[in-house]
């Protein structure tokens, strides 16, 4: 009788003591265990300039790469329902690799994150032309846009965070926009494992900008399989449906009884091959969402999402009017990522904190012109925890 309780004592000390070895490696959720810590090494060169990989590190384990390249996120590892630690992001092992081009992976997009329709807008009497590089529409700021800029960058450590703050002068007439935009983005890993985004930018002419980040996450850990299983919670009651070319039509719609009623909780998957004209356009979910709190009321939770089989939950917080949710409809197995990993149809999902898209010429649309003597700035937080 003795014997197998006898047994099951032994596999539970052999089981805690391998926890705790894995724990020290940063294997395994170690909460305020870990003393935080920020390497940085050189990854390579990019327009004739150094880029640098940071590994950032909080004292609970969780660890991110980062480089100055775009302003990329490779790497994000936050731990699972058992604590243990998995990379949630897409992305790739190289340098080499994100040059050779790829759908935006962990990067901030700008000058303008998102459509202008037709690379058209008027400011200040001037109608200017950006380029066209999605269909007949602009897209994510153009053929070089802050996605595949090298960004100055400096490690950052505060009591509770760890990170770095990039810098970028984005010239007059770049990408034909107008005015000299002087931008920082400071990424932090805190200890209270956010990933947070603090943006801040001023132009010395009037200009549009929207500077949104473009991370695919799988809950379940990158590669593994598609996401259609999260569940979404989008605190929004309006959605701005678009045209076949993703462009907002400009109305505001509410999303009672369509697809994109995520006021309660649904799996990605549950309605994403219903028969809706929009989802079509979309080839799922491409939309922006109008959040509740209107870009006014501080740092608000948007949008929540949660894994069942890992038990991982992630929290979108912003000051930002808006969030494009889009469930990796492009993605189709051309790219192989970290570990060899293929990314198939739906293997991640970005949720884009910001601006209306196509606000330039939207004028009922929150604004997204910035001017002289303006600050620009908003924040963003994806905070990880499980349940
Ligand atoms: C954004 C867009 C999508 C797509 C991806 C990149 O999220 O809204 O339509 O262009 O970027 O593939």
């Amino acid at each position: 009788m003795k014997k197998p309780v006898n047994r099951v004592i032994m596999t539970v000390i052999l089981l805690s003591i391998i926890t705790s070895l894995c724990s020290c490696n940063g294997q395994y959720y170690a909460k305020g265990k870990v003393k935080m810590d920020i390497q940085t090494k050189p990854f390579g060169k990019a327009d004739g300039k150094n880029v640098d990989l940071y590994t950032l590190a909080n004292a609970n384990g969780l660890r991110m790469k980062v480089m100055n390249y775009g302003a990329i996120v490779l790497s994000l590892e936050v731990p699972d329902k058992t604590g243990k630690i998995d990379d949630v992001v897409l992305g790739f092992d190289t340098l080499e690799e994100y040059l050779k081009g790829h759908p935006y992976f962990g990067a901030i997009v700008g000058r303008y994150g998102n459509r202008i329709g037709k690379g058209k807008f008027t400011l200040d009497g001037v109608e200017y032309q950006l380029a066209v590089n999605n269909g007949p529409n602009h897209l994510h700021g153009g053929l070089k846009g802050f996605d595949k800029v090298v960004w100055d960058a400096v490690p950052v450590t505060q009591d509770d965070a760890v990170g770095v703050k990039f810098s970028y002068r984005s010239k007059d007439g770049e990408e034909n926009y107008p005015g000299n935009l002087d931008a920082t983005v400071t990424y932090l890993l805190t200890n209270d494992d956010e990933f947070k985004i603090i943006y801040s930018a001023t132009t010395d002419k009037a200009t549009p900008i929207n500077l949104t980040h473009h991370s695919y996450f799988n809950l379940a850990g990158q590669g593994q399989r598609d996401i259609l299983d999260h569940k979404l919670i989008i605190n929004a009651d309006l959605y701005t449906p678009v045209d076949e070319g993703l462009i907002p039509t400009g109305q505001l719609k509410h999303v009672k009884n369509t697809p994109f009623d995520f006021r309660e909780p649904y799996a990605i998957g549950d309605r994403i091959a219903n028969d809706n004209r929009q989802l079509k356009y979309g080839g799922g979910y491409d939309h922006n969402f109008c959040l509740r709190n209107g870009g006014g009321g501080g740092l608000t939770l948007a949008v929540s999402v949660y894994e069942p089989t890992t038990g991982r939950v992630m929290e979108v917080y912003t000051t930002e009017p808006g969030v494009q949710f889009y469930s990796g409809n492009f993605l189709d197995s051309s790219n192989v990522g970290k570990g060899g990993k293929v990314y198939k149809h739906r293997y991640g999902f970005c949720l884009e904190t910001q601006h209306f898209p196509d606000s330039p010429n939207k004028r009922h649309f929150p604004t997204a012109i910035l001017k002289p003597g303006q600050i620009y700035s908003h924040i963003t937080a994806y905070k990880f925890y499980s349940k």
